[in-house]
């Protein structure tokens, strides 16, 4: 069968980190698609990450993917929603749920109901946490077969939007595909999250803070990987199918910690224990079999190290674009104590 080839998508949450990588990475390879990003540029969401695109390419329109009749104003026109758009951070989401039901569960129905209305291709971006942890010592990984075991507020959301998707695709034949994808680590990534978070702790001249006993593992892949896999699933993907995302990259937190220590000159015990997350999982892993050999994926940006080096290397260029966030983060964390 033909590619899918979409001339005109819908990427929701574009402003984000993923999202924002990918509408970069579309723009780039895909030379004939044109972008309309929607974004309500929450916390999380800057148009600064768009910045610089081509505007007869790349239109941002700011709004609320629960807003019904926007929906109805912008999708009609487009072949296909790439949804990204969610509150996607685990320590927030057990400070205040209530965002992440709205965005994540009704959002996503909204943009169902959307894509089901006016028969449009919908690629819904899920997380690997859907399957809940394994242990350190479990010899298996996650597959497209796990059954889902979310642990958190955040994670029990993006479960919730994955059944959403499955039951449209079921009941309305609404053309769905779903994706859950590891730890994506590079640049424009919120201060909020880890890897971010510790490098520009460093930056600013605090020591970098580790959760509970460090051990606990992610799976990294690189943004750029996490764009082209989903691209991959746009184009070529079987309808009502979910892929896993991943790039074999299973760290625990003190090894990436140690990485990003050398990585800026620094000692390798420059850093604080702080109070671990509530119910923090232990380790996530992804078997990636189905994506690489279904639909021919494969990750270009395997060096940790390197990946590592060349994301440091953004942030110290690029401190205008972190600072305004740094203050606020840090102080949330303090607290929690964390
Ligand atoms: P992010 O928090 O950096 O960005 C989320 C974006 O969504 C922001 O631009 C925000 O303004 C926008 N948004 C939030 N609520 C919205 C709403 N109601 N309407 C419109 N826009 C809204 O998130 P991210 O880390 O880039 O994650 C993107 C997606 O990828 C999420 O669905 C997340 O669950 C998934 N994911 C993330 C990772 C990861 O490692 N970060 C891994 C796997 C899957
Ligand atoms: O697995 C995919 C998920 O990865 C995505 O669905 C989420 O959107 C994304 O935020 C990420 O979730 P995590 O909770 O794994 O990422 P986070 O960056 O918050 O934390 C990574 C690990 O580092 C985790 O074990 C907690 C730990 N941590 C985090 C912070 C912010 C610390 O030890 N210290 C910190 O300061």
């Amino acid at each position: 069968m033909a590619d899918f080839a979409p001339k005109s998508i819908v990427v929701t949450g574009g402003c984000g980190f993923i999202g924002s990588n990918f509408v970069r990475h579309v723009v780039r390879e895909y030379p004939e698609v044109r972008v309309t990003v929607l974004d309500k540029l929450t916390y999380a969401g800057n148009p600064e990450n768009i910045a610089g695109l081509p505007s007869d390419r790349v239109e941002l329109v700011v709004g609320d993917i629960c807003d019904a009749e926007l929906l109805e104003r912008i999708v009609p026109d487009h072949d296909a929603i790439v949804h990204f758009a969610a509150e996607s951070h685990n320590d927030n989401s057990i400070a205040d749920p209530e965002p992440f039901l709205r965005t994540n569960v009704e959002g996503t129905y909204h943009l169902l109901e959307a894509c089901r209305k006016h028969d449009i291709r919908f690629h819904h971006v899920s997380t690997d946490e859907v399957y809940g942890d394994l242990a350190l010592d479990d010899p298996t990984r996650f597959t497209e077969e796990t059954p889902y075991k979310p642990s958190s507020p955040y994670s029990s959301t993006k479960a919730a939007s994955d059944m959403l998707v499955r039951a449209w695709v079921r009941t309305y034949g609404v053309r769905a595909t779903i994706s859950n994808c590891s730890n994506n680590y590079g640049p424009y990534q919120h201060v909020e999250k880890f890897i971010p978070r510790q490098i520009t702790n460093i930056l600013c001249g605090i020591r970098p803070k580790l959760y509970g006993d460090g051990l606990n593992v992610r799976d990294w892949i690189h943004t750029e990987d996490h764009s082209s896999a989903v691209w991959t699933i746009l184009a070529k993907g079987r309808i009502g199918e979910t892929y896993l995302i991943g790039a074999d990259g299973e760290r625990n937190n003190i090894t990436v910690l140690q990485d990003i220590l050398r990585a800026m000159g620094e000692p390798e015990d420059a850093f604080d224990w702080v109070k671990d997350r509530p119910g923090h999982d232990r380790r996530y892993a992804i078997d990636s079999s189905k994506l690489r050999r279904e639909l021919g994926w494969r990750p270009r940006y395997t060096d940790f190290s390197e990946g590592i080096e060349k994301t440091v290397q953004w942030y110290r260029d690029n401190e205008g674009w972190w600072r305004p966030a740094k203050e606020a983060t840090e102080a949330k964390y303090a607290k929690q104590g964390q």
